[in-house]
């Protein structure tokens, strides 16, 4: 009987059973994670007499040769020690001898996953903020050289009223450094340390909690060892976050996927950043960004996954939360992949200006600022609203648009015109008069980026 815990078995595991039941293919993923949590262990059985300080010598020896092994790729797996830890500790005790059977005292495999996947969490979530503040960063290069150019606005799809291009970008400068400020605030939950919960009741040796969480470097310390071993909202969390992140790259993705077809022309994709078609010589596919939005899915996935994992399950460790991991590596290498990419593709687009600004000259978008012209003569809104509305459709009707329109046309609608409407109609008086906070005016879009700049180099220090 060769597993570590085959003591009151009679028959070996069925083949099958092994293969299902194993999670090692996957969860090898937490191999120095898992080490890094028996290190700590260890030392801890040492210093409180729990074990002979020299024995947890000898095991962290073997710990780190083994963990050296690991980083060189140099160790095989097997899945008939079924997960990472009794991989491991089954490694020890074959390097060092009975002593390394000691490891697992005072400890269960139940706390040491949670720990594991706490560590993991940790280090991929900050790795995570430094990916989205790097997307912020190529916002902010493109925004930065397009303050001045004039893009359309839409609502619903339509036309509505012009906007800087950086105005527009920057919108989703905004929805990342949330992001971030969500992943950060989750880390106040990842810090949270199971290792000491043992099964789920705690132990019978004198452990202690604060070394071990000391030297792993949590902040604090799970006070229901019942609640350690079964939570899993900290996973939750950051799927959670994941699937928001990736839906802002969605629909970001969606956007540059609209603006570089043939239609729009607002933007062309750098050739690094597409593919052709096998068969259509001419075409060049903005495939990144149809991929990002595409990977938004599994993230969705991976979220109600775990939800649906979880919804039934009574305390306290079920081995159905073994079911926890792989999304979760999924969603994190998503993440990884897809921030990656989406940092250089927006750097090296190129925004074609005089398209944006020609789409501009054919249409209404400057509409509500003739209402508003009308409310500033003394007009009620509601009143120069329909009589706008009559006057979009009398150009329509002829073939014009709001700035090839006559001041004897204007004033068959309202005596109220005069000849300086022409000035308020050009797209860019229309976007400079947006002076509001917030608003897309050249001013407010300059006093944005810097209130951004301020807020990434407050954050970076
Ligand atoms: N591989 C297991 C998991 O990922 C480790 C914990 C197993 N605990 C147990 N009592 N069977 O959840």
């Amino acid at each position: 009987m060769s597993k570590l815990w085959g003591g009151r078995f009679t028959k070996e595991t069925n083949k099958l059973v092994e293969e299902f039941t194993a999670s090692i293919s996957f969860d090898q993923k937490l191999a120095i994670e898992d080490i890094e949590g028996s290190l700590a262990h260890v030392q801890m059985l040492g210093a409180c007499n729990i074990i002979p300080l020299e024995d947890a010598e000898t095991i962290k020896e073997g710990l780190l040769s083994i963990k050296e092994q690991v980083e060189k790729g140099e160790i095989e797996f097997s899945i008939e020690h079924e997960d990472i830890h009794m991989n491991i500790e089954k490694l020890l005790i074959d390097n060092i001898g009975p002593v390394g059977g000691k490891l697992h005292t005072g400890r269960s495999r139940n706390d040491q996953v949670a720990t594991d996947m706490h560590l993991y969490l940790k280090n991929k979530t900050k790795e995570i903020i430094q990916l989205v503040q790097d997307v912020q960063h190529s916002i902010l290069t493109q925004a930065k050289v397009n303050i001045d150019t004039l893009i359309p606005g839409y609502t619903h799809l339509q036309r509505a009223q012009p906007v800087s291009f950086a105005h527009h970008l920057m919108a989703y400068f905004w929805m990342f450094e949330r992001d971030k400020e969500r992943l950060q605030d989750s880390l106040k939950r990842v810090n949270w340390l199971p290792l000491g919960a043992g099964a789920l009741a705690g132990t019978t040796f004198p452990i202690d909690r604060a070394k071990v969480a000391k030297q792993l470097g949590f902040e604090t310390i799970y006070p229901n060892s019942m609640d350690a071993v079964s939570d899993r909202d900290f996973i939750v969390e950051f799927l959670s976050i994941g699937a928001l992140i990736m839906t802002h790259i969605s629909r970001l993705s969606e956007e540059l996927v609209i603006w570089s077809s043939q239609e729009f022309q607002f933007i062309e994709l750098d050739d690094s950043f597409c593919t052709g078609s096998s068969i259509m010589p001419q075409k060049k596919n903005p495939d990144v960004p149809e991929l990002l939005r595409a990977k938004t899915g599994r993230t969705y996935g991976n979220l109600i996954g775990l939800l649906t994992v979880l919804k039934g399950l009574p305390l306290a460790y079920n081995k159905d939360m073994q079911e926890d991991k792989e999304g979760m590596f999924d969603t994190v290498e998503t993440l990884e992949g897809s921030l990656q990419l989406l940092a250089p593709m927006i750097e090296t687009m190129t925004v074609k200006k005089e398209i944006m600004r020609k789409a501009l000259n054919q249409d209404f978008s400057n509409a509500t600022d003739i209402a508003d012209y009308l409310v500033t003569k003394g007009l009620p809104f509601r009143d120069a609203h329909e009589v706008i509305g009559k006057i979009v459709l009398y150009s329509i009707q002829n073939g014009k648009y709001l700035l090839d329109l006559s001041l004897d046309e204007y004033q068959q609608f309202s005596a109220l015109f005069e000849s300086d409407i022409y000035v308020i109609l050009s797209p860019e008086h229309v976007v400079s008069a947006r002076n509001s906070y917030g608003g897309t005016s050249p001013f407010q879009v300059k006093e944005q980026i810097k209130l951004a700049e301020e807020t990434l180099f407050i954050k970076s220090k």
